[in-house]
């Protein structure tokens, strides 16, 4: 029988997007390359026990798993059973038998202390909801000297998102913290506070450009579940404050138009951190 998890709302629809989305998650090139950057800055040695954590369909873990060899391992944890699904069909064609998949929330994990060299995390950081306390779990998972990376957009990525933000924020409306990290100096405390050390902040940008329709569709995409747990804005604001704001969205959107499109910025972080060689946790 398949192993079920007692998730909350806002995490059962994130597993049930990726269910769905996960026979064709594959299908775009974006989080390959994102997965391929942060294993590069990661460093990643043969015969090392790593940690993938929201492994998905196993871009990381199977990569992972080619580099660390025979003596190393990957464990790769994700709460949609879909991804997993997926990771495993392509670990079993590739015949690779040193990487494992379990189904687990990235926040409430139970590895022993101090049994992993290497934590990875692409493409998943934002959906954690208490990042700090999380982060301080997963380093009593890393050895001392254990290394962390960690994929997470900054705040200014997102074209439809920032200018909502400052849309919203007109109307008196902050919307409650996001998933994002913050600034870089936000994003160093909060490694930091968690007890890494030697953090580096890579920053790459990934922008491109994109239709004005599909700009403006971050109105109606960022307060659908589960986005809306963090940012339900609509019950908030009169109909006709709505309505007003969602023009000004608009015509904002609209002055940025180039011939090109809308340029969506998506400035990214990797970032990497070490857990001291003398804590012992
Ligand atoms: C965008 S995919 C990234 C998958 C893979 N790391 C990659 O970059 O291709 C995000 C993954 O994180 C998983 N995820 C989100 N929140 C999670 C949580 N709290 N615990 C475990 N996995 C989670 C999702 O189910 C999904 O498979």
């Amino acid at each position: 029988m398949t192993k079920q998890l007692d998730l909350n709302d806002y995490k059962q629809g994130i597993a049930d997007v990726y269910n769905r989305r996960s026979q064709t998650y594959d299908d775009s090139e974006w989080h390959l390359l994102i997965c391929q950057r942060l294993l590069e800055y990661s460093l990643i040695r043969s015969g090392k026990h790593i940690l993938d954590i929201g492994v998905g369909t196993g871009h990381i873990a199977i990569e992972a798993a080619r580099i660390v060899g025979d003596g190393g391992r990957v464990v790769g944890i994700d709460i949609s059973s879909g991804m997993l699904e997926q990771a495993r069909c392509k670990v079993e064609a590739l015949g690779l038998n040193n990487v494992e998949f379990q189904l687990a929330d990235a926040e409430s994990l139970n590895f022993p202390a101090n049994s992993f060299d290497q934590i990875l995390c692409a493409n998943t950081f934002p959906w954690i909801e208490d990042k700090e306390a999380t982060l301080r779990q997963w380093i009593r998972f890393l050895k001392p000297g254990g290394v962390i990376g960690i994929h997470t957009p900054a705040d200014t990525a997102y074209v439809g998102y920032v200018v909502l933000l400052e849309v919203l924020e007109k109307y008196g409306v902050l919307l409650e913290a996001s998933n994002r990290i913050g600034t870089l100096e936000t994003c160093q405390s909060l490694f930091e506070d968690a007890g890494f050390e030697a953090i580096k902040i890579k920053t790459e940008q990934h922008g491109s450009y994109i239709g004005l329709e599909q700009a403006k569709a971050t109105w109606e995409g960022i307060s659908r579940p589960p986005q809306g747990k963090y940012r339900n804005f609509s019950s908030k604001l009169s109909s006709e404050q709505l309505a007003q704001a969602k023009a000004e969205f608009e015509a904002k959107l609209e002055a940025l138009q180039t011939d090109q499109g809308v340029w969506d910025e998506l400035t990214t972080w990797y970032v990497i951190g070490r857990k001291p060689e003398t804590k012992i946790l």
